[in-house]
């Protein structure tokens, strides 16, 4: 089934991702399916969290850190700014202890524990996570098109959101059964019990949040995730383990799209042996993705004369992304 006919067939899933390795056009495909979708009339948001900017890149307009952004009728565009997310945390941080303490001022050594505590890995990738939780439960799009970072990174978000989940369950269930205790305490130190129970509030907060956003992106009528590679040996194999691991998070997978192809004509024109090699080779590949993929390759979408940016290229490629076929050799 072509790329078009799943859209069409399958009004429901309107959470869409693309996946792949570095560099390999998830963001041309995520930006061009946009598009294109926005194109036949339905409200579009595309957005990523990757620092580099790269839809400012593409759409050739500033759209960092400024929330959606508008870039055709139905379509809006948004790029996640990361540290800004994390400023807002601690922010959030310094506030919620200056409430629960009663503190005038956030003491010294607590404000260092707060800086430091941010530039911790994992507190970036949380303010992430929040960042596009907000989006994904906010809104009223028809379609979310997330454009991933690189495979690793991806599949740390899925794989966080699973995690993250048990251990809150766990700190949550541990809450729970010491409400008792809190009971009687609460005739004891009062103040002490109203403080507890918000942080139990706090976290049955989250949880509900990433229980929201996870059963969204594993939501097999709503979500459809696609593969990009392209036709070379390392990253076929990636993708082959890539997909196997997606398929251990409950992710569901929708098919593949094959980007920058030759095109086979060429090989019947005088071209020098360089590019003649170049198309033998693309060939091969191109066998070898049949066999592994076969029908779930969605399209084969063409190597065009020049990187992809502004409108009008967008628009020229998705009429191949989008043509009826898959575009099939
Ligand atoms: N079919 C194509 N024809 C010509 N150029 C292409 C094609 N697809 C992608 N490109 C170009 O390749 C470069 C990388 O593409 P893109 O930024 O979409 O990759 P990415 O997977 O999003 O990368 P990253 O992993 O860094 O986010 C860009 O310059 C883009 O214009
Ligand atoms: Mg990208």
């Amino acid at each position: 089934m072509s790329l078009k006919a799943l859209f069409e067939s399958q009004p429901d899933r309107r959470y869409i991702m693309f996946g792949g390795k570095g560099g390999l056009g998830k963001t041309t495909l995520s930006a061009t399916s946009a598009v294109w979708l926005a194109r036949q009339g339905k409200r579009v948001l595309l957005f990523s969290v990757d620092p580099q900017a790269s839809l400012s890149d593409i759409f050739q307009k500033d759209i960092f850190g400024k929330g959606p952004v508008p870039i055709i009728e139905n379509l809006w565009a948004q790029e996640v700014d990361a540290d800004g997310r994390i400023r807002a945390y601690q922010e959030e941080i310094r506030k919620k202890i200056l409430d629960m303490y009663g503190f005038d001022k956030v003491p010294e050594e607590v404000d260092n524990y707060i800086a430091a505590a941010s530039a911790e890995p994992a507190m970036e990738e949380s303010a992430i996570f929040d960042a596009v939780v907000d989006i994904i439960v906010q809104g009223d799009y028809d379609y979310y098109i997330y454009d991933l970072v690189p495979l690793g990174h991806a599949l740390y978000y899925l794989s966080m959101a699973k995690v993250y989940d048990e251990w809150i369950n766990k700190i949550t269930k541990l809450r729970e059964d010491m409400g008792q205790y809190d009971q009687v305490a609460a005739t004891l130190r009062r103040d002490e019990t109203v403080r507890e129970d918000q942080i139990l509030k706090e976290l049955t907060y989250i949880k509900d949040r990433i229980n929201a956003s996870s059963r969204i992106l594993t939501d097999r009528k709503r979500t459809a995730f696609f593969f990009v590679l392209v036709p070379e040996e390392m990253i076929i194999l990636d993708t082959k383990k890539a997909a196997e691991l997606f398929a251990r998070f409950d992710v569901p997978i929708s098919g593949y799209l094959v980007n920058r192809v030759l095109p086979p004509d060429l090989d019947r024109m005088a071209v020098p042996p360089y590019l003649k090699n170049r198309i033998a080779m693309q060939r091969k590949y191109l066998g070898e993705i049949r066999e592994a993929f076969g029908a779930d390759v969605r399209a084969y979408v063409p190597e065009m004369e020049r990187d992809v940016t502004g409108l009008a290229m967008i628009e020229r490629l998705a009429a191949r992304l989008f043509s009826d076929g898959e575009d099939g050799r």
